[in-house]
């Protein structure tokens, strides 16, 4: 059976087809980034807005490009939240019409199950790998959690411990803002470590204990402090208006010879060391078979190649098109959530704040 897998959480609008051995047939993902950059984060108005304008053409050029007709579906999944409550408005609506007119199943998707069950698809011609084993530690890293997983079982999650405050990938947001590197912050800060050194700028971790939480707001206060050292002031603002309904960002603006690539690899260290130690202890300590990365952080290459080194188990992570959000991550938990009986139906609403929960146990 294929499923049809719909995200609009946030600034992507994606849609895609996966086949129930889990192989993607397509993965449409339709980028909002040219629309937000200048505002240096993502506009929730402005992204819904673009969620309507491109999610017919999306679902169309999914089904295309995995030579699918609607007859050939069998059940759309869709994120229900977390996410950004107009954007997830319309892939739900969209989603319910759909299963409406066509007699489809619906399947409500938690967005995070979704970057989670991302490690079980195979791309394309790929060769299919083993499936993850269980108990497994996940580490969920986006742009908006931080969150380290025990799963001993498809659909079962036991929280071992979150952010209490920032997210990793708000960590690398708001870090390239404050260095002038740009939107979304994960890549920017990953390409100006490559040409920098470790060492030149040490900054501070929060250990936070034995816990498995993290906390990254002291880091970011800490990148401020040394950043402004090198900051030239703005000009003054012109009082001239525009036309814009939001202000553009106005990126810091820097003297000349401020090492910025030295800057951005110690940071970059900075939050990819308390990931690593942590999920590695954490594996450990639970005798987990493998260990997952999920989300956009997990495309991060110090992270991989960093987590590879500290756990003795081995360490799966999607490949980056299924890292950042995308339907084919949506599709495949749906078809796991579809063998353990769950459907939505027309009274499925968004839930921006949905918490990630134990699922009923299945079998695969
Ligand atoms: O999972 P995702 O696409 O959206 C959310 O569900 O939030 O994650 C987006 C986040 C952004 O914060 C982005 O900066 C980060 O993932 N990211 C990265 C990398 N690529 C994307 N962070 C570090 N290194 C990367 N290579
Ligand atoms: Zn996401």
């Amino acid at each position: 059976m294929n499923i049809l897998g719909i995200e609009t959480s946030c600034d992507e609008t994606s849609a895609s087809i996966v086949r129930d051995d889990l192989r993607v047939l397509s993965n449409v993902i339709q980028s909002q980034i040219d629309l937000h950059e200048r505002y240096g984060g993502v506009v929730p108005e402005l992204a819904s807005r673009r969620h309507i304008v491109s999610i017919i053409p999306t679902i169309d050029l999914a089904l295309e490009q995995a030579g699918v007709t609607l007859d050939e579906v069998g059940a759309v999944g869709v994120t229900e939240g977390p996410g950004l409550a107009g954007s997830l408005l319309v892939g739900i609506n969209v989603a319910k019409t759909l299963a409406l007119s066509r007699g489809l199943p619906l399947i409500p998707v938690n967005h995070l199950e979704g970057h989670i069950y991302a490690n079980w698809l195979t791309l394309g011609d790929a060769e299919p790998q083993k499936p993850p084993v269980f108990p497994l530690v996940c580490l969920v890293v986006s742009g908006g959690h931080t969150e380290l997983l025990l799963m001993r079982d498809h659909g079962n999650y036991e929280m071992l411990g979150r952010t209490i405050d920032d997210a990793a990938g708000e960590a690398f947001d708001k870090g390239a803002r404050i260095l002038g590197l740009g939107f979304p912050g994960g890549p920017a800060i990953q390409k100006a470590a490559a040409g920098g050194r470790t060492g030149q700028h040490p900054l501070p971790r929060a250990w936070l204990g034995e816990t498995y939480d993290f906390s990254f707001s002291g880091l970011k206060t800490a990148l401020l402090r040394l950043a402004e050292q090198y900051h030239r002031p703005r000009p003054a603002r012109s009082r001239t208006t525009t036309d814009e309904p939001f202000r553009p960002y106005e990126p810091i603006r820097y003297g000349p010879n401020v090492p910025v690539n030295d800057i951005a690899a110690d940071y970059q260290d900075a939050i990819v060391e308390v990931l690593v130690e942590k999920t590695a202890r954490a594996a450990l300590e639970h005798g987990a078979k493998m260990v997952l990365l999920a989300g956009g952080v997990a495309a991060n290459d110090l992270l991989r190649r960093r987590l590879t080194g500290a756990v003795d188990v081995p360490l799966r992570y999607p490949p980056i098109q299924l890292c950042t959000d995308n339907a084919a991550m949506i599709a495949g938990a749906a078809h796991f959530i579809y063998r353990r009986g769950d459907r939505g139906d027309l009274g499925l609403d968004i839930q921006p704040q949905l918490p990630l929960t134990s699922g009923t146990t299945i079998t695969s």
